[in-house]
């Protein structure tokens, strides 16, 4: 569904009925009619619905629910009048078992159709909290009414953006920080083009308190500034604001404190308006944790040496190692590795660095400089990992590797890759930390093939 739809052709707007037997990737129920695959968001598995088709292609068609004409017994109500509007919690309509056993089986799918790998799924870890999870978001601001607003810009849907009143993803606290500062917008006179964009906000949920920060207003200081100070003066939960201009560096101007402790399983780092910061911090504690288990060798014993890539605030690394590992970690955003530093310090680890730069182009570095290191942790973006990693982290004699990944897909044409390279998948774990929407976190332990 990622592909633009044309409009033009003959199943434009057409009537039929049709049985949803699977999900896609984003949520949406899948069927089949006339030989085609029907994707119809806002459809979930079991439910015999009448649809009109929205868009179309010549192996698919995109159709709307018309009539809900039996609906699926895992069908449940949704508790977020947005649902199915902002396109942020697709499966908020089916019962939790459903939605997890689905993201199971797709990501064993994966697995056998682009690694041939077939692999017990180990018990997924549920999230402590099913709403009201999530510790970070960016929204999207626009002016209706005369009134400022703040939602989402669903995927694929055109320019607009959908508001809501309330997200119940968020976690306590967050939506008052954002009604607050919208409400200052309300009162302010910025001048048009001066207003900014985005609004994301971003907390420490050990602490209680939120970050604020503003994206893309033109207007550097003035009166953006001024509300921002006003709010912070109404005290708790905010404890800090800040914007960042369009090129999305470092920001042009900071009221109230620049970072936040937070803890996130065994780790206490400073948050900071900038650097990646898992968006569920309770399941990512059980994550961290179960990924530094699979870091460790099988009698529990911590690696002598140990890499970290695209380490963002190095929370696995740290997880993984023990007082005495050497670890390196690396990071393309430098604002990562002030909370890695200052994580390894508190955790006495004397001889941890962590530097700026590209995965590959380091890993390349370490691997020329004949560095050896003995376990490799990694969690690339949704694109995956670089291509010549699986090949460098032989050359490094590494001996384990532990991936997370929250992209199933990118996961197993990398697992792919690694065991092209000599490595070979022995475990597959898997966090449920984004309940609500289609996205699973998975763990996978490689295990080099003949040693060294
Ligand atoms: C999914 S996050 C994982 C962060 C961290 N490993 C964790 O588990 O909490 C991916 C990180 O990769 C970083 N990144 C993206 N592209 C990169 C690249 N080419 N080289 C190094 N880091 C990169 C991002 O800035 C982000 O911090």
């Amino acid at each position: 569904m990622n592909e633009r739809a044309t409009e033009s052709a003959s199943s434009l707007q057409r009537l039929f009925e049709v049985e949803i037997v699977d999900f896609n990737v984003e949520g949406a129920g899948v069927g089949r009619w006339d030989g085609r695959v029907v994707f119809v968001p806002g459809g979930v598995i079991g439910d015999r619905l009448e649809v009109r088709v929205v868009a179309e292609r010549r192996r698919w068609l995109e159709a709307l629910p018309v009539k809900l004409i039996e609906p699926s017994a895992h069908r449940r109500p949704a508790l977020c009048a947005q649902q199915g509007r902002c396109g942020g919690c697709p499966l908020m309509i089916v019962d939790p078992a459903t939605a997890l056993a689905w993201k199971v089986r797709h990501l064993s799918r994966q697995l056998e159709k682009l690694a041939e790998v077939v692999l017990p799924i180990e018990p997924v870890l549920p999230s402590p909290l099913a709403v009201e999870y999530r510790s970070r978001v960016r929204l999207a601001l626009t002016r209706r009414g005369g009134r400022w607003r703040a939602g989402y810009r669903p995927r694929g849907r055109g320019r607009g953006v959908v508001t809501v009143d309330r997200c119940h993803l968020l976690a306590p606290g967050g939506w008052e920080v954002v009604e607050r500062l919208l409400a200052a917008l309300d009162g302010a006179s910025l001048a048009s083009g001066q207003a900014p964009s985005h609004l994301e906000v971003r907390a420490s949920l050990a602490a209680g308190r939120w970050l604020a920060l503003w994206h893309g207003g033109r207007a550097a200081g003035g009166e953006l500034r001024r509300l921002s100070r006003r709010v912070l003066e109404m005290g708790a939960p905010l404890a800090g604001v800040a914007l960042v201009g369009r090129s999305g560096r470092r920001p042009v101007w900071v009221e109230g404190r620049r970072e936040v402790i937070e803890r996130i399983g065994e780790i206490a780092f400073p948050l900071g308006f900038q650097g990646f910061a898992q968006v569920n911090p309770a399941a990512a504690g059980a994550l961290y944790r179960l990924a530094g288990r699979a870091l460790r060798d099988p009698e529990g014993k911590a690696p002598d040496s140990l890499l970290d890539l695209y380490c963002g605030a190095g929370l696995l690394a740290l997880h993984g190692a023990g007082p005495s590992t050497r670890v390196v970690g690396v990071e393309a955003d430098p604002a990562g590795l002030r909370p890695a530093a200052a994580a390894a310090r508190v955790r006495g680890l004397d001889d941890a660095r962590f530097v700026a730069g590209d995965a590959e182009a380091i890993t390349t570095r370490l691997a020329d400089a004949g560095e050896r290191f003995e376990a490799l942790a990694i969690n690339p973006p949704r694109a995956g990992m670089g291509a010549s990693i699986p090949r460098l982290a032989r050359t490094l004699g590494v001996e384990r590797v532990v991936m997370v990944s929250c992209h199933p897909a990118t996961a197993a044409r990398d697992v792919a890759r690694l065991e092209a390279a000599g490595f070979r998948a022995v475990a597959v774990g898997a966090v449920d930390m984004f309940p609500q929407t289609p996205h699973l976190e998975v763990v996978i332990r490689l295990e080099s093939e003949g040693g060294r």
